[in-house]
């Protein structure tokens, strides 16, 4: 699939403020800081479309953007940032569990993790919540460019290894890098294959 239009809709700070026209939602999701905004600037590949930057914490709202007047790109707000306060930590934590547990808008929710890092805890809770819950989702490892195809591979080889212990079918992964836009096209790709069957 091609992007020839990418437009800023609306952010909301509840789930009942989301757009309710019949445009399917695919979201980002992730900790703080794992490239979420980058990812979404690259996807559209208009740097600067999503907010980048080096504090975590950045997104806390849930930013709708129109693509091609087909979907919306959702970008939510990072979850487990610790240096946040408490109050607002939940703040946040409910509006996610909102969004991805009762919004019928959401078609399907893509899960940044850290290729860099071995699977961790807090990204592991909630991939057990969405399979839970049924939430359909796939797993985007992010920044492979800071390491080398062996090593992408190993950490590939490592999520599935955990996730096999608990389920019997593994969720779409997808390998990424913003510096480089590596798995655009995969990721495109899928949300086109996702759109005909919708
Ligand atoms: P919050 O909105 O704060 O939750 O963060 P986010 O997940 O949107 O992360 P963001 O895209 O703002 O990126 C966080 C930091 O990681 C920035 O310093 C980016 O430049 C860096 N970064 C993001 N993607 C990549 C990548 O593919 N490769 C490298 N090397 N750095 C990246
Ligand atoms: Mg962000």
């Amino acid at each position: 699939m091609q992007i020839t239009q990418a437009q800023f809709r609306c952010s909301s700070a509840k789930v009942s403020q989301v757009p309710d026209d019949t445009l399917p939602d695919f979201a980002f999701i992730g900790r703080s800081n794992v490239g979420k905004s980058s990812l979404i600037n690259m996807l559209t590949a208009h740097g600067g479309l999503a907010k980048v930057s080096g504090t975590p914490g950045k997104t806390q709202l849930i930013n709708h953007f129109r693509i091609n007047d087909r979907w919306y790109l959702v970008d939510l707000p990072g979850y487990g940032y610790a240096r946040t306060s408490k109050a607002v930590r939940g703040g946040f934590e409910k509006l996610i569990t909102d969004y991805v547990l009762r919004c019928e808008r959401l078609h399907f929710l893509f899960v940044l993790v850290d290729a860099r890092l071995e699977p961790q805890a807090i990204d592991l809770r909630f991939i057990r919540m969405l399979g839970e819950n049924g939430v359909p989702f796939g797993i985007v490892f992010t920044k492979t460019d800071k390491l080398s195809k062996a090593q992408t591979e190993r950490s590939l080889a490592r999520y599935r290894a955990t996730l096999s212990e608990e389920w019997e079918e593994l969720p779409p992964m997808f390998v990424t890098s913003s510096a480089r836009s590596t798995g655009r096209d995969a990721i495109l790709d899928f949300i086109g294959r996702c759109l005909t069957e919708c």
